[in-house]
């Protein structure tokens, strides 16, 4: 017996990495699994369907149900083909995972329309597509979405169109969560940090490797991660995504939760910290009284140039 016996995921960029982890760990927990991956390169372009057969012709082997999907989830057709893939092969769908991703790592100054528009459309646009068509599915029976995001989310150099399209994602997840929950579809969010992968690419150890040996700032998050134990493994973040998937996180939903190895963390809710009123309404003169804002702002600096 396992935990998924009789039901039906779909995973999204399961050919390889965490995803791969992810419809392997599934599947032997009895899940039958929709396998989506384009297999393109890590910056988008390219495919290649063997990715995806090789994870199916893996699951069959070890007794298992899964099919291969090759569509780009990138926009609503891939979004809705993969999701017609589910209901066409096992006539139902209880849990959709938005794994898919893709980066481009640039800085601002040299970061192209194309650069920007291809990043949100497979890490945002696409899992608003496989949303939108799978709803309505899930909806019949309850079950979980989980969607990926990162924590290049909280800020991270040379990465603003990723960090744009995964913060996309938190938002979005967090209404979806609000949406759902009345028919027993809970959607929640993963922040992994895992390798390798194919997303080690040397433009984000570049960028990485500047943040903080030239200024000496944390290059993602506010926070310097780490000492966590081993290096995160696809098979860490794959654990975490299966069990949100489980009745066992039934209490989950709208929520965060960071993983790297060893180390597995809630993220706090974005919320005020400290507020300061003015009974007719902010002025921009009431603004400069040094006196007003003072207590609002009084110990924050600059903590990238460290004013
Ligand atoms: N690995 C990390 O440290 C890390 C950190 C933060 C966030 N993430 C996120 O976790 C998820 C999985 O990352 P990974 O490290 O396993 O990456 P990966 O590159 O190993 O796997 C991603 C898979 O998505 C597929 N894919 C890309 N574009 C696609 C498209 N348009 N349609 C269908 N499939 C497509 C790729 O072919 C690839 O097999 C991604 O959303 C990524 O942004 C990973």
């Amino acid at each position: 017996m396992g935990q998924f016996d009789g039901k039906v995921a779909v995973i999204t960029g399961a050919g390889r990495g965490i995803g791969r982890e992810t419809a392997l760990l599934m599947a032997r927990e009895g899940a039958r699994i929709v396998v989506n991956d384009l297999g393109g390169g890590p910056q988008g372009g390219g495919a290649d369907a063997q990715y995806a057969q090789q994870v199916v012709d893996e699951i069959k082997a070890a007794g298992g149900q899964a099919v291969a999907e090759t569509s780009s989830v990138s926009g609503m057709a891939g979004g809705k083909a993969v999701v017609d893939c589910a209901m066409d092969t096992f006539g139902r769908l209880d849990f959709l995972i938005n794994n898919a991703g893709i980066i481009r790592p640039k800085r601002i100054t040299e970061m192209s329309e194309e650069d920007f528009d291809i990043v949100l459309a497979v890490n945002l646009k696409g899992y608003f597509a496989t949303i939108r068509a799978g709803a309505q599915h899930l909806k019949k029976q309850g079950g979980a979405i989980v969607n990926f995001a990162s924590p290049s989310g909280f800020g991270h150099y040379g990465m603003a169109n990723y960090s744009a399209a995964k913060e996309g994602v938190v938002g979005m997840t967090r209404s979806v969560a609000r949406e759902l929950a009345e028919f027993g579809v809970r959607a929640n969010v993963i922040r992994p940090i895992s390798g390798p992968t194919t997303m080690n690419i040397p433009e984000v150890l570049e960028t990485l490797g500047y943040a903080m040996n030239v200024l000496k700032i944390p290059p993602l998050t506010n926070q310097w991660l780490g000492n966590s134990g081993p290096y995160g493994a696809p098979q860490n973040v794959a654990a975490v995504t299966a069990w949100l998937c489980s009745d066992l996180s039934e209490n989950l939903n709208g929520r965060e939760l960071y993983v790297n190895g060893g180390h597995i963390a809630l993220v706090q809710e974005p919320e005020f910290i400290r507020s300061q009123f003015a009974v007719e309404g902010w002025s921009f003169e009431g603004l400069c009284q040094e006196a007003t804002t003072r207590a609002l702002t009084w110990d924050i600096r600059n903590r990238f140039t460290g004013k």
